[in-house]
């Protein structure tokens, strides 16, 4: 028994925050933002929108993908760092939304892996036979705990969501996952509050050591790239397009380059998105599948990194 995506769906915010606005509010540039890191605007959620509202959007979009109703799937799987409250968990908030009942719902928080870490905790459930269709979301709200003034973080972050359908079928489909973690690095790239830590009411927010977290990022990727291969006897010119998590169009560039992928063959969406987080493997997952360059057949590797430090990737026939 594997499990297979049956369709895909995304949601960004309406608002729009660009580089120009950035150069209003802080000391930085247009040049130095798109340099550095590929990044031209990002998506905003409005004030009241929350990461369920956008995982509710990216889900129905799925499910219309699918073809099928909320009432078809028997588990939800929420990727996210930023949940709207700290209980009830946002597997369980979006199942409700959905009026989809009695299928376990909960959340896994995994920072920028939360994706990687959900679909591979949903492709063990239907492999098991436990599940026979999940509903795999990851859903952010990051400006929520980004300082707006801050330039070493302000100018990546955006909000976003974006979801899968997975359904059992005896041909993968999703041919493996690999998760890691280390948590010896917890202090490159954190949130200064939360909940039993203690929240600060002037804001808590995102602490990143750029460099440091950028060089750990191209050989961790490259590492994991290698092992989710090897995992599977296949060598990378099998590989047809790499959907990598968007924190930096530099990242990206060395992961395809390990990879000896030309960037047309990879599905790029940090200029428009900024880094989203959980949300960024999903949302590139179904800009890629929409605009038709991802067809069925094709095989796709998936992988992200973030805060923990957490890694991941996913080797998937789509
Ligand atoms: O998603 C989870 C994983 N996250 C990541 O993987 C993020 C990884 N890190 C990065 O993407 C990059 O490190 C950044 C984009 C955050 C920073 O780029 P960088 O090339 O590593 O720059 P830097 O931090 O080494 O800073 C270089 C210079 C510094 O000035 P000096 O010391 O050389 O005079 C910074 O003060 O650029 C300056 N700088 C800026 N200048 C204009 C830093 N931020 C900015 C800015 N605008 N926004």
């Amino acid at each position: 028994m594997y499990s297979r995506i049956v369709g895909t769906g995304s949601y960004l915010p309406v608002g729009v925050l660009t580089n120009a606005d950035l150069e209003k509010r802080m000391e930085t540039s247009d040049a130095w933002i798109r340099e550095r890191t590929g990044i031209r605007r990002r998506h905003i959620a409005a004030a009241g929108e929350t990461t369920v509202d956008m995982a509710e959007h990216a889900a129905r979009a799925a499910l219309d993908a699918a073809g099928c109703v909320a009432a078809d799937i028997d588990l939800i799987v929420v990727g996210t760092c930023t949940p709207d409250v700290v209980l009830p968990n946002p597997g369980a908030m979006l199942q409700g939304r959905l009026g989809n009942r009695g299928g376990p719902a909960f959340s896994v928080e995994a920072a920028c892996s939360g994706f990687i870490y959900a679909l591979s905790l949903a492709d063990k459930f239907i492999r098991s036979g436990e599940s026979k269709r999940a509903l795999v979301v990851g859903a952010e709200t990051l400006s929520r705990i980004t300082n707006p003034t801050d330039r070493s973080t302000a100018i990546l972050f955006g909000d976003g969501a974006g979801a899968v359908v997975l359904a059992a079928d005896d041909k993968p489909g999703v041919m493996s996952t690999h998760l890691r973690a280390d948590g010896g690095y917890a202090d490159l790239l954190y949130c200064t509050g939360g909940i039993s830590k203690g929240h600060d009411p002037a804001g808590d927010h995102i602490v990143l050591a750029g460099s440091e977290v950028f060089r750990h990022a191209v050989t961790i990727l490259g590492r994991i790239v290698d092992e989710t291969l090897a995992a599977n006897g296949l060598d990378r010119s099998a590989i047809d397009w790499l959907v990598p998590h968007q924190a930096n169009i530099r990242i990206i560039q060395a992961a395809a380059r390990k990879l000896n992928m030309p960037m047309e063959r990879v599905i790029v969406t940090v200029e428009d998105h900024g880094n989203t987080s959980a949300a960024s493997v999903p949302l590139a997952l179904d800009v890629g599948v929409r605009d038709g360059r991802i067809k069925r057949g094709d095989l796709l590797l998936l992988e992200a990194f973030g805060a923990g430090f957490t890694w991941g990737a996913a080797l998937v026939r789509y």
